[in-house]
């Protein structure tokens, strides 16, 4: 393939390009890279998932009940666990252990620990991270304890263990003397070192995976968890705020209770860390679940734009108004960097023909949100032109698109963009290879398996997908490959982008991670026109430049049958220049890295290699099937 690279004429391209999608699926919120060890740590219920004692085990014989005592910790958390002598307490001390979130890392750090009691006790009580067998501790401390009758009182301490466990089979135990009788417990709660050292933080391995990627943007916080699996619980940024004691918790979508302390200041913060930029996704008046069909009237959505605008002040409002004030007095005088606002997620897929999307309820949260702040972008999250705002203005609404599909199916997509608006511009807000090519299927069929990882012919294809964005880097916003996490002791959803235990060996980085991390680590600030001598297929490819003679081309091949040789030029660039190239490449299509065994396996090579341009200034190379490149010069 002979290709010839200009120097200009093409298309600036959108700096948000490569980003993240968060939400609380597959215990990647709680349980994941939301660092508190401690699982249940605040008896939190509802309707939908009533309070639990579970994993929560009895040491000394003590027995436990939940309870809602007639003083609660507070209003969000009015149920504890009673923990009482019973007579098979027989050692003088009684407690609770708990197993973490499917295990606890413990290293020689820094572990930070609170609790709060109620009932009179004058003893002390002890905390230890031990083996679950209880034949190894780690670290031990004994504190005085502050409990008195009648209050709720906050302990706090800290835990350093001097060595390493050999794995994260362990337990967090909190034990008192059987003689103070029955005490009741609420907010246990135990943190790591976190990243960026932020109280009420995020497991910094699982935050590294994400930098690795260069993400621009975030979109948050979901995903089906903004809508919620049964009627009134949609995910309310106003109840994810302050202390974890005003925190009530939600039944999230996924089958499992949020703690939310992952909230929304969290989220602000993740992209405070990670330098990016949020997309901030509100609700839109629709349930999931059995209440699909349950969309709000505009009678019942207007408090909920007025939420959303309060949700807006929160985070852009002077510190004089009301919600800026609120952010103020939590610490934060200054306002969040927002610029996109999500209406919904996925609101096309549920209306059944008649899109109240589209006729009532994207355009009135368009309107209040624009009329306050025309400078915030607002997306759709229809995927399409259904429901769009702001034609002909400034600031025209733009489009949120999902895809999940099959690897072939991927690649036909390479030039879905080509003729998109590039008025009302187009985010990729999840996109992922979920099946293998099953003949006679197009798309994705959900009632056929899906891949237990992103197979390396998937990720290929995202690649082909993804440079057919870049190409169109002036009417797509960005792409987020979803889900991005996975916990592999309990999960909802596969395939996913970094898979993980409470071990931070075992963290899995898939195909897709290695593909994002190579095209989003080199980007370039305008695509560039490219003249071939071949049509796309097996070889696809986007050119782009950043600075005069600084270039990068990207390709990847997807069924070719023999090697593919190419020559490549730019513009500008001579004879004796130097380029590298930099080939990712996996033993078959099928290939995928995993855990296996408790080892994390991983068949995905990279090879750099310097290229120097030979006569007429072009690199010549060869790539072979189901290779990703990238070339800069
Ligand atoms: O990413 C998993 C789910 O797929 C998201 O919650 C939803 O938006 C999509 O259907």
């Amino acid at each position: 393939i002979n290709l010839n690279v200009s120097a200009t004429g093409g298309n600036a391209s959108s700096p948000l390009m490569y980003g993240l999608m968060f939400e609380d699926i597959n215990h990647s919120g709680d349980g994941g890279i939301y660092a508190e060890l401690i699982q249940n740590r605040a008896f939190q219920g509802s309707t939908e998932y009533p309070s639990t004692l579970e994993p929560w085990v009895p040491t000394g014989g003590a027995f436990f009940t939940l309870q809602n005592t007639s003083i609660p910790l507070s209003k969000a958390l009015p149920t504890s666990i009673s923990v009482a002598p019973s007579s098979n307490s027989t050692n003088g001390t009684i407690g609770l252990l708990n197993p973490g979130w499917w295990g606890i890392e413990v290293k020689p750090q820094k572990y930070t620990g609170s609790f709060w009691v109620l009932g009179a006790y004058k003893g002390k009580f002890t905390v230890s991270l031990q083996s679950d067998l209880a034949d190894d501790v780690f670290a031990s401390l004994d504190l005085p304890s502050k409990s008195e009758s009648g209050k709720w009182v906050e302990h706090k301490f800290e835990l350093e263990p001097s060595v390493a466990a050999p794995n994260s089979n362990n337990t967090f135990i909190l034990e008192f003397d059987a003689s103070a009788g029955a005490l009741n417990f609420n907010l246990i709660s135990l943190f790591p070192p976190t990243y960026n050292d932020r109280p009420n933080g995020n497991r910094p391995d699982l935050m590294d995976a994400l930098k690795d990627l260069n993400p621009s943007f975030f979109r948050i916080p979901g995903g089906n968890n903004i809508e919620g699996d049964s009627y009134h619980y949609p995910w309310r940024w106003n109840e994810t705020l302050g202390p974890l004691a005003e925190r009530p918790g939600r039944p999230g979508t996924w089958g499992y209770e949020n703690t939310d302390g992952l909230g929304l200041v969290e989220y602000l913060n993740w992209c405070t860390d990670l330098s990016i930029t949020p997309v901030l996704a509100v609700w839109a008046g629709m349930y999931l679940g059995d209440e699909a069909d349950h969309i709000l009237t505009a009678a019942e959505l207007a408090p909920w734009v007025d939420d959303t605008l309060d949700e807006l002040e929160f985070i852009l409002g002077p510190s004089s108004s009301t919600f800026g004030a609120l952010r103020t007095s939590l610490g934060y005088r200054e306002p969040w960097d927002l610029k996109y606002v999500e209406i919904g997620n996925e609101d096309n897929l549920y209306d059944n023909g008649a899109s109240t999307y589209a006729s009532y309820r994207f355009s009135m949260f368009y309107d209040a949100i624009s009329a306050v702040y025309p400078e915030l972008n607002i997306v759709s999250s229809a995927g399409d032109y259904s429901a769009v705002g702001g034609s002909g203005t400034n600031n025209p609404s733009s489009t949120d698109f999902h895809i999940y599909t099959r690897p072939d199916y991927f690649v036909t997509q390479f030039g879905k963009f080509d003729n998109a608006s590039r008025e009302h511009k187009t985010l990729v807000g999840e996109y992922a290879c979920v099946q293998g090519n099953l003949d006679e299927v197009v798309g994705v069929d959900w009632d056929l398996p899906r891949v237990p990882w992103p197979t390396w012919v998937g990720a290929v294809s995202e690649a082909v997908w993804s440079l057919g964005i870049e190409r169109n880097g002036d009417a797509v916003l960005g792409m987020s490959y979803a889900p991005g996490f996975q916990n592999l002791d309990s999960y909802e959803w596969a395939p996913d982008l970094i898979s993980f235990t409470a071990d931070p060996s075992q963290t899995v980085l898939s195909t897709s991670h290695y593909v994002i991390n190579l095209l989003s680590n080199n980007r370039y600030n305008a695509t560039v026109p490219v003249v071939s001598d071949s049509d796309f297929g097996p070889a696809y490819w986007v050119a782009g430049v950043s600075e005069p003679g600084s270039y990068t081309f990207k390709t990847a091949i997807y069924n070719a049958t023999e090697a593919v040789p190419f020559s490549v030029s730019f513009e500008g660039v001579d004879e004796g220049a130097k380029g590298t190239l930099s080939v990712l490449s996996a033993p078959d299509g099928l290939s995928n890295n995993a855990l296996e065994d408790g080892v994390v396996v991983d068949v995905v090579k990279k090879d750099v290699k310097e290229l120097v341009a030979g006569v007429g200034g072009s690199f010549e190379f060869e790539l072979g099937n189901y290779n990703v490149a990238v070339l800069t010069t």
